[in-house]
Parts: structure tokens; C-alpha cells; sequence
């Protein structure tokens, strides 16, 4: 039986680079915090045991991840290198017996095929660490992997310790590492904080391996694009382009038409059915679950908690949060649905409001099938709209009045 793995990812470091009061780790991705897919590809790896590091504003890193079962958060509370947070893990694993991975918490285009082949690799091949690297044309910033006139693995060489001619090296190191948990922990008591930047150095357990005469190999298995880590603002966004590429890819394979990718930004956790068409400049964030043949947008804005059943139509400058439009609902113009549930084949007339805040509190609207909501209606919250109802052209409509036409009630 292959031996159980658990991971440890790194999420302690403060990220001077980004600027910001948050932890770095949840600034978001197309919709989610960037642990989050982190996270994700270790379970989809069939990683049961997941412990994240964490320390700058640690209580807000939980709370964003409550809930999550088989996830525990241990405390760095000084950052002093790589090393020295995976060896704060030591307690929290307790008696685990296996192999641990090791992985950086501000890489989320990593893919959960390449922690598997990391995986399968390191327990055929029998290695106290495997590694899986990456080959850049600017390699600047990462630890470089150094190997022998055979192609073994030596060891990886921070930038900052690198001699000119291992500068050179394109062989990186992504922060992808699989340990045997007892040699992990014993090659970790030996590293010393013997380097320009004064930190220990997970990536200095590894040429202590490789000289304790222990079987240490590297696979050239991430590709480029997956290594970026995020350091700024601007890789934020670089990652999110890639990231919502991949979305949009993944939604296109599925029968999805998107007719400008470019000018479309939809959320990982969005789920659209076949045939539905996605016109220009739609912007659908969070939860939002759309059904089949449906058309939508250009200039839609769909929000948390949408639900469009099949064959719905949500067209030019038109909002929905936390509603849903069943079969064949149509808004085509100009609308503002909050908190609505609309029934099937209703039109919602170009204009139309829903006033589901009234300074205080949010309202549920409800409007029957078939009913036919006119133009420039506003549908004063908390509401039930009987089936089949017609609703004038510019009317005000509120609880108890019916159907008051042509404004103020
Ligand atoms: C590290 C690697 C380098 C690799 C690069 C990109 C080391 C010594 N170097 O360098 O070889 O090419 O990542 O993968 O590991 N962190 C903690 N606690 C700490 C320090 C860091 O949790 O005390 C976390 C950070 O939050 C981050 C990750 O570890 O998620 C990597 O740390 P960072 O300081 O960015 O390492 P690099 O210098 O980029
Ligand atoms: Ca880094």
C-alpha cells in the first residue's frame, strides 16, 4: 500500500511587496483567496491531512477557512525562513508516519496532476525527497537546482548565495517538495541560518540529504506558467488573467460559448450549462449558477447567489444578486433584481426595479409565473406577485396595494 502523504503549506510571511493590511493569501483569484486553490489541489491529490503555516494576521487567515474539515493552522509567530515554519509542523503532526509535502501559499495555478505525479513518483522511486522543478527563461528571484555532470540532484542555491555561473541556471524551484516525514525532520535539525538573508532554509535540508548519502531526486514536472508565485499587485492580476483563462477554457470545453474572452471575467465557483451563450463585458462574481441555453449579457452583471434556470434570457445593464430566474424568465434591459424569486416564462419589462433595502433591512420578492412586469416598474420588497399578473408600465407596486399604476403610492 503507498504511504500516506499530509501537507504543509507556507502562508506565514507578511508580503512587504503587496502593500497591504490583509494577509497575502487571501487576496483573491477570480473569486477566491489564492490558499483556497492551494488547498483544492492537495485534496484533488487525495491529500486527506493538510496544515497550512500561518502568522501576520493569522485569525482573519482562519476565519476565511472555518469549516474546512482535515484543514489544521499552526502559528509561526516569527517568520525566520522556510526551514524553520515546516519545523513548527513538527508537534501538529503528531504520530504521522509518511510522506509530507511541502508547498508555498501563493501558488494557485499549481495543478493537482503534478502534486500526483510528485506523489507517485517519490514512492516508486523509493526517495527520502522528491522535487518537482521548473525551467524558465528569466529564472531571476528563484532558488536555482544545482546538478551533477550526471544529472543528479546536488542541491538548490538561493539567488542570493549563487555563485555567477549558477545564476545562470533556468532550473528553478517552485516550492514543490515531497519528504519522507523522518528525514525531513532530521535533515531540518541540521540547518543553519548560514546565509545572506540569516533564515533557515527548507531548501538547505536538501543538500544535507543529498550529502547524508540519501536518495534525492528533482522532476522537471511544473510547467512555467504554474511556477509564478505571487509577490505584488501586479503578479495578482497576471495570475488572475491566467487563472480566468483557464476558467473559460475549462467552461468552453464544456459547451459554454463565450464570445469575447478577453471582455468576460467569471468566477471559479460560477457553474453555466451547455449552450449557454456569454456575450461581452459580463461580469459574473461569486456562487452564481446559470442553467442551459440561457443568453447573457453584453453589460450583464450577475452576483452572489444568482440562479438562472435553462433558457433564460439577462440582457444589457442588468443586475441580479441572490436571485432566481426559473425556466424562460427574460430580463433583457436595464434592471436591478435583488433578493427576487421569479417564475417561470415572466418578463421583467426594461427598467424594472427591485427595492429589496429600505435602509434597514433586505426584502424577499416573489413574482408568479407568466406574470408580465411593464416597463420602469418598481417592486417595493417584501412582495408576492401572483401568477399570470400584469403590472402597468411605470407602476409602483407594494405589499396590500395590488397593483398601483402610474407611480408614488
Ligand atoms: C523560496 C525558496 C526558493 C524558491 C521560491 C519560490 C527557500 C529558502 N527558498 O524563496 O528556492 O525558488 O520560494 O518557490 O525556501 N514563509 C513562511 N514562513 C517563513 C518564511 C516564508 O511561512 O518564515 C512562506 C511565505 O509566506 C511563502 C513561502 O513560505 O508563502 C516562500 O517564502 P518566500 O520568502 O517567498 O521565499 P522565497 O525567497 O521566494
Ligand atoms: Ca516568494
Amino acid at each position: 500500500m503507498a504511504k500516506p502523504t499530509a501537507a504543509i503549506i507556507l502562508a506565514a510571511g507578511k508580503s512587504t511587496r503587496m502593500v497591504t493590511d490583509l494577509p497575502k493569501v487571501l487576496h483573491e483569484v477570480c473569486g477566491r483567496p489564492m490558499l483556497a486553490y492551494v488547498i483544492d489541489a492537495c485534496r484533488a491529490a487525495g491529500i486527506a491531512r493538510v496544515l497550512c503555516v500561518v502568522g501576520y494576521r493569522q485569525e482573519d487567515v482562519k476565519a476565511a477557512f472555518a469549516g474546512e474539515s482535515g484543514l489544521t493552522f499552526v502559528e509561526q509567530p516569527e517568520q525566520r525562513g522556510t526551514g524553520h515554519a515546516v519545523v513548527v509542523c513538527r508537534d501538529a503532526l503528531g504520530d504521522f508516519q509518511g510522506n509530507v509535502m511541502v508547498i508555498a501559499g501563493d501558488m494557485p495555478l499549481l495543478r493537482s496532476e503534478t502534486l500526483e505525479l510528485l506523489i507517485s513518483t517519490h514512492n516508486q522511486e523509493n526517495a527520502a525527497v522528491t522535487l518537482a522543478t521548473a525551467v524558465l527563461d528569466d529564472p531571476t528571484g528563484y532558488g536555482r537546482i544545482v546538478r551533477d555532470q550526471y544529472g543528479n540532484l546536488e542541491g538548490i542555491i538561493e539567488e542570493g548565495d549563487c555563485t555567477d555561473e549558477q545564476r545562470k541556471i533556468k532550473e528553478v524551484n517552485p516550492s514543490y517538495y515531497l519528504f519522507d516525514h523522518q528525514w525531513l525532520f532530521e535533515a531540518l535539525a541540521q540547518v543553519r541560518p548560514n546565509n545572506v538573508k540569516g533564515e533557515y532554509y527548507l531548501t538547505d535540508a536538501l543538500h544535507i540529504l543529498v550529502h547524508g548519502g540519501h536518495r534525492a531526486i528533482a522532476i522537471t514536472a511544473v510547467p512555467a506558467e504554474d511556477a509564478m508565485g505571487i509577490n505584488s499587485r501586479e503578479e495578482v492580476a497576471t495570475v488572475g488573467r491566467i487563472m480566468q483563462n483557464r476558467i473559460q477554457r475549462n467552461l468552453m470545453t464544456q459547451g459554454v460559448t463565450i464570445v469575447d474572452p478577453p471582455n468576460t471575467w467569471i468566477d471559479v465557483r460560477a457553474q453555466i450549462g451547455q449552450d449557454t451563450v456569454i456575450h461581452p463585458f459580463s461580469y459574473i462574481h461569486g456562487r452564481v449558477q446559470i442553467g442551459r441555453r440561457c443568453s447573457v449579457g453584453p453589460f450583464a452583471y450577475l452576483r452572489e447567489g444568482t440562479v438562472l434556470k435553462d433558457d433564460v434570457v439577462v440582457g444589457v445593464f442588468t443586475e441580479l444578486k441572490n436571485s432566481t430566474l426559473a425556466e424562460g424568465a427574460r430580463a433583457r434591459h436595464l434592471s436591478y433584481i435583488g433578493d427576487a424569486e421569479i417564475g417561470r416564462r415572466v418578463n421583467v419589462g426594461a427598467g424594472t426595479l427591485f427595492a429589496n433595502f429600505d435602509g434597514q433591512r433586505i426584502h424577499r420578492a416573489q413574482v408568479g409565473d407568466d406574470t408580465y412586469i411593464g416597463n420602469g416598474a418598481i417592486l417595493v420588497a417584501p412582495i408576492a406577485i401572483k401568477p399570470r399578473e400584469q403590472i402597468a408600465h411605470g407602476s409602483v407596486v407594494r405589499a396590500g396595494n395590488g397593483n398601483s399604476r402610474g407611480g408614488g403610492a
